[in-house]
């Protein structure tokens, strides 16, 4: 959430930020800015709106060849072009861009107005600049830790001085900060996709670190200032990754990469000669598994929503109850941590606060805590015990797609693995493995029938309002169908359990409201197929995201028929279709499919 770049070399600057603030556009585009450092001394450039429009508004001479540059998901103050960053003090000569959330900056705010600072917006990012601007000390390096010592909360910082126009210096605390290595120039990004084009050479900021960036190299320290002698390291990445190539969104990239993605999350992991699962990343040896006696899944969003597919597979696999909380409310609750009790954070970024903080929790209170994270080395998969790595690579569309069919076939991996340390038959976990192997080509038949999925997407683009409906295993994918649809296409849907319709919501059927009902063939078929005349009778439109097998008898339903699979694995085959119906309703609704209005990717606020 919120964008960070910084550039420092022998190129002009701005241009660089622009680019990179374009690449991090999905972390908050409701605002941008540049500061730059030239021989005129510090220029800034902000405004609400889009990277584009900034660019477009840019004077043409805008020269320097040190800047900073953010791209803003409001928090403190609307989106306007004062509250935009980056922020400086009164006189002009610090810019601060910041990527966070300052606790305190109320009270801080009327400590700098007693002592006569103006403030001019109503963000909490501007007492930064002008806490930076009143340090005694006299260094930059000094500045910057005396005025984080003022601040609580967290950040990713980047800061500016007229009068240190050789340096950047950065910080770090709770929201990420990386700095890439380039020949004779230092750049600086919240991610890696804006460094990705100019270098892969590396250094990850921990929390509590500061940062110098000259044009020739780095230095990290303490808070303290002593130093932590960081070395940068290589990173394994295809640049090519980061850009949409010939897919019109990111959205569209990320669900046709589906298949690829699968294969790389289960390769390696899969032992088809005692049918269970190899994951060394979870740290724990077959005695420990063993002794597991609850399993409890945090997540937010989307993650919740496949966490609590997780938490079914859990249960069927491994026998061992299994729940999935949204990470957001957990920690509020005072929760009891037990410990024969597996806490498992599942997120995508790695940095959504709210589970960050809800395996904070777990590990204050003493309890094991693994990872289902897809960004290396980020916050949650840094604060685990141990985990699982899925391995969709990156993921810029803000509504995740490849990264959540991870997240379900890495809770496969770890049922199986619990399963198989328990009372799962080697025939069992032979019959599963089987069918993990086969979900890549099922994922890419799916796909293969795009064409007729944005037909049935035309029809439901033109309701208001929608109901998505399952039961027990179709009921998350009923809940994260309904999530992707209203997230981009900004249609009401909501999510319901089949069973659940007759006891209140059915009072809302009517013509112009459809059903999308997930309807596998399993032991509740028939049940569903109820439901289905149920809502056919008061005239409610129907789509039904089914299997070849199930006989809907007469009723007038659209029907979209996926592969099926073992039955435990079915729900992620089930799922796709459902984000292409969201998708092509989104784009024939001519809406900006990676970035929805008021959402941005990684959530690193409360
Ligand atoms: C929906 C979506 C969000 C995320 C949620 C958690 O498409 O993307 O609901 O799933 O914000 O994000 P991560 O997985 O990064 O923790």
């Amino acid at each position: 959430m919120c964008g960070i770049v910084g550039y420092i070399g022998g190129q002009q600057a701005a241009p660089l930020l622009l680019e990179g603030l374009g690449r991090l556009e999905h972390r908050g585009y409701d605002s941008a800015g540049v500061a730059v450092l030239g021989g005129t001394g510090l220029r800034v450039a902000k405004q609400a709106g889009r990277v584009r429009d900034l660019g477009e508004q840019l004077p043409k001479r805008f020269a320097g060849k040190v800047g900073v540059g953010h791209t803003r998901w409001a928090t403190h103050g609307p989106a306007n072009d004062v509250n935009a960053h980056p922020h400086t003090d009164a006189a002009g000569e610090v810019a601060v861009v910041h990527n966070g959330i300052i606790d305190n900056a109320a009270a801080l705010r009327r400590r700098l107005a007693d002592d006569g600072v103006e403030l001019v917006s109503d963000t909490d990012t501007e007492v930064l600049a002008h806490l930076v601007a009143g340090s005694d000390a006299d260094t930059l390096e000094g500045k910057v830790r005396d005025a984080l010592a003022a601040i609580e909360g967290t950040y990713g910082i980047a800061v500016l001085h007229a009068a240190f126009p050789d340096r950047i210096v950065v910080a770090r605390n709770g929201s990420p900060l990386i700095i890439g290595v380039g020949e004779k120039e230092m750049h600086v990004a919240s991610d890696l996709a804006a460094l990705v084009r100019y270098t892969t050479t590396v250094a990850h900021l921990d929390d509590g670190e500061l940062a110098t960036l000259t044009a020739t190299g780095f230095t990290t320290y303490r808070e303290d200032l002593s130093t932590t002698d960081k070395a940068a390291h290589t990173v394994d990445v295809d640049p090519s990754s980061y850009d949409a190539g010939e897919h019109d969104s990111f959205m569209h990239k990320e669900m046709v990469e589906q298949p690829a993605a699968a294969e790389r999350v289960l390769r390696g992991r899969l032992d088809e000669r005692f049918g269970t699962a190899h994951l060394g990343g979870l740290g724990m040896d077959a005695r420990e598994t063993r002794a597991i006696r609850r399993v409890k899944i945090l997540g937010c969003g989307s993650a919740y929503y496949v966490g609590q597919m997780g938490a079914a597979l859990v249960e069927e696999l491994a026998r061992i109850p299994a729940d999935a909380e949204a990470a957001s409310e957990f920690r509020y609750r005072d929760p009891i941590i037990e410990p024969d009790t597996l806490y498992v954070a599942v997120s995508q970024s790695g940095e959504t606060l709210d589970t960050l903080l809800a395996v904070q929790e777990v590990r204050r209170k003493g309890g094991r805590v693994i990872g289902l994270v897809n960004v290396v080395g980020s916050a949650i998969a840094r604060e685990c015990d141990g985990g699982i790595y899925l391995h969709a690579g990156p993921e810029v569309a803000v509504a995740s797609t490849k990264a959540l069919t991870n997240m379900f076939l890495g809770f496969a991996l770890l049922a199986l693995q619990l399963g198989r340390v328990r009372d799962l038959s080697i025939a069992d976990g032979k019959r599963l493995i089987a069918g993990l192997q086969r979900i890549p080509e099922q994922l890419e038949a799916v796909l293969a029938r795009e064409d007729e999925i944005a037909g049935v997407a035309a029809r439901l683009a033109e309701a208001e309002s929608l109901f998505f409906i399952g039961r027990v295993r179709g009921f998350p994918v009923a809940r994260e169908g309904a999530q992707k649809f209203k997230e981009i296409s900004y249609r009401h849907a909501e999510a319901y359990q089949t069973s659940e319709l007759k006891h209140g919501p059915l009072a809302l059927i009517s013509e112009a409201v459809p059903t999308v009902a997930v309807v596998p063939y399993d032991e509740l078929t028939d049940r569903n197929v109820g439901a289905l005349h149920e809502i056919a009778a008061r005239r409610g439109p129907l789509v039904v995201v089914t299997h070849a097998d199930v006989d809907l008898g007469d009723v007038d339903a659209v029907r979209i028929d996926v592969p099926r699979n073992e039955r435990e694995l079915d729900p992620i085959l089930l799922t796709l279709p459902l984000q292409l119906l969201a998708y092509h309703a989104a784009l024939l609704l001519g809406h900006d499919i990676d970035k929805p209005r008021n959402l941005a990717k990684s959530v690193t606020v409360e």
